[in-house]
């Protein structure tokens, strides 16, 4: 098994990051809940490590959550991080305290001794930045701690029993804003815990077909719904890889693609990769049930419906799957622990196809569901997918339906689709398409006077949206040039018949949403 490091959650904000900054370091890591583990399920996971995040309770009150059973007396190396320290402390039999001296943002670090967490990069003596965010603070070590590192808030900032294997530090190592945290947490897995780092993409894709093969069995046939999305493509090509014949893409096309999007997936598919695949043009369909439905939400609930019922008459052609392949991430199966300290469970692991497996009877294969969207890049590269299939932006499953605020028709989706493509056209030429992590025309439902030559006008208003994010779940409006926002702005009025008017949206996530509806 491949060394791996269990990040125990206590509800931080910034949990997620611990996992992506480990793995960095090439050390496979997952995120349990601390109430939902116990000794057994500790040394079932058979971790060279434990890593106890933040989190938002106090250790001084009485209910506050502990770590599990197992923790400090499996022989396991230990890193606490801020409550984590904390409740590291408190549960040896130090001692912590509500402190009026809180820290929050950049603070700085005294290192006042030697560690191995610091090997390469900390020296006693040095003075360095980091990132805290605490009110509470340890004022009693534990027995067999010394201390390493001290700031004006926490007089055991970094503290270490080189013994156990235990070390504490009350900063945040796994945020950007304590530059040298990265190598603070590499130092933890490899130097104190002993794992390879050996976790890499080229290992993960021959570990996942190995599952892939072990799952599906020597003759078990996989269907996969396939969108032209990043996650979806990398899940076909995988699969593809593992069980070649055996898989059946499906792509249904609900005549809410961009231009030339329909032609670009099933080419790529059926020509390139040599994939079965299935283009099922459903664009009469989705369109009929659309006509003259106004409300997004409405807009929304038929075309899930549509596509389930869509997907399943194919998927019944084809005969014989006892499998439905599906592109979760592991962002979307994570369990995180809510503020208030009980489990809040957060699984939407049919975020695809939502409704499908139930229905369809059909054992679910999810190969990215350990992935980090980064990382499915990269396994994509891995495989050998072009960057142009690879660093594609996101584009959302009910496609241009909710860039059309209102009823939807043949007309709008056809001036939406030329203004558009003259976006992304202009984003390619200034080289800033990788800058970028969605961008978009919306068709308004708004009407302007205009004076072309010498008429007047009265067409639509297109808004142009470009964002900025890391995950889609917070976002920031993109800072274009005005000679960019004009140069387009004119060729969209002026190739695209029925749009008179250009504006640019600047609303950030939140609180706007990205998506217009
Ligand atoms: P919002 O508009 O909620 O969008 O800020 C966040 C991200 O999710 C995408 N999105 C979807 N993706 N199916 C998808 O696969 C959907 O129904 C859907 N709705 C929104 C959106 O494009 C953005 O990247």
């Amino acid at each position: 098994m491949t060394d791996r490091i269990l990040i125990i959650d206590f509800g931080s904000q910034v949990t997620q990051l611990i996992a992506r900054r480990v793995r960095e370091a090439g050390v496979y890591s997952e995120i349990h809940p601390y109430n939902r583990l116990d000794r057994a399920a500790i040394e079932a996971f058979g971790p060279k490590g434990l890593i106890l995040s933040g989190g938002p309770a106090s250790v001084t009150e009485i209910t506050s959550p502990r770590a599990p059973d197992g923790s400090f007396d499996l022989g396991l190396p230990v890193l606490g991080i801020c409550y984590g320290e904390q409740t590291m402390c408190a549960e040896l039999g130090g001692e912590v305290e509500n402190s009026d001296h809180q820290e929050f943002g950049r603070a700085f670090v005294e290192i006042v001794d030697d560690c191995l967490l610091f090997d390469g990069v900390w020296n006693t003596g040095d003075r360095e930045q980091v990132w805290m965010s605490h009110g509470d603070r340890v004022v009693r070590l534990p027995e067999g701690f010394r201390v390493v590192g001290t700031s004006d808030g926490a007089p055991y900032a970094a503290i270490a029993d080189d013994e156990r294997r235990f070390y504490g530090v009350q900063f945040h190592p796994e945020v950007v804003h304590t530059p040298h945290g990265a190598k603070l947490l590499a130092n933890f897995a490899k130097l104190v815990c002993g794992c390879a780092g050996d976790w890499t993409m080229a290992a993960f894709k021959g570990q996942a077909i190995a599952r892939i093969r072990d799952q599906v069995g020597r003759d078990g046939k996989v269907v996969c719904g396939l969108s032209g999305g990043v996650d979806s493509s990398v899940v076909a090509v995988l699969l593809h890889e593992a069980i070649g014949d055996r898989l059946t893409c499906i792509f249904v096309d609900h005549g809410l693609m961009r231009q030339g999007e329909a032609e670009q997936v099933v080419s790529v598919f059926r020509d390139h990769y040599n994939i079965p695949l299935v283009h099922r043009n459903a664009s009469e369909l989705f369109l009929g049930r659309l006509d003259g439905v106004d409300d997004p939400e409405a807009k929304r609930k038929i075309i899930g419906g549509l596509f389930i019922d869509v997907f399943e008459e194919e998927a019944k052609k084809i005969g014989g799957a006892a499998f439905l392949a599906q592109g979760t991430l592991y962002p979307d199966v994570i369990e995180s622990v809510s503020a208030i300290g009980g489990p809040s469970v957060t699984i939407k692991s049919h975020h695809n196809v939502g409704g499908l497996p139930e229905r369809m009877n059909l054992q679910l294969v999810e190969p990215l569901r350990e992935l980090f969207k980064d990382e499915v890049r990269a396994l994509g590269r891995e495989l050998g997918m072009a960057e142009a299939l690879v660093g594609r932006h996101p584009f959302p499953g009910p496609g241009l339906a909710i860039r059309i605020p209102g009823a939807v028709t043949r007309d709008k989706l056809d001036i939406l689709r030329r203004a558009d493509a003259i976006f992304r056209e202009e984003i390619e030429h200034a080289g800033l398409y990788n800058a970028i992590w969605q961008a978009f025309a919306v068709l308004l439902p708004v009407r302007s006077v205009g004076v072309m030559g010498d008429a007047r006008t009265y067409d639509h208003v297109c808004a142009l949206r470009a964002v900025t994010s890391t995950d889609g779940m917070t976002a920031d409006s993109f800072p274009f040039d005005h000679e960019f926002l004009s140069r387009t702005g004119t060729r969209i009025i002026n190739e695209v018949r029925g749009i008179n008017r250009v504006v640019y949206d600047v609303t950030s996530k939140p609180p706007g949403t990205i998506e217009w509806e």
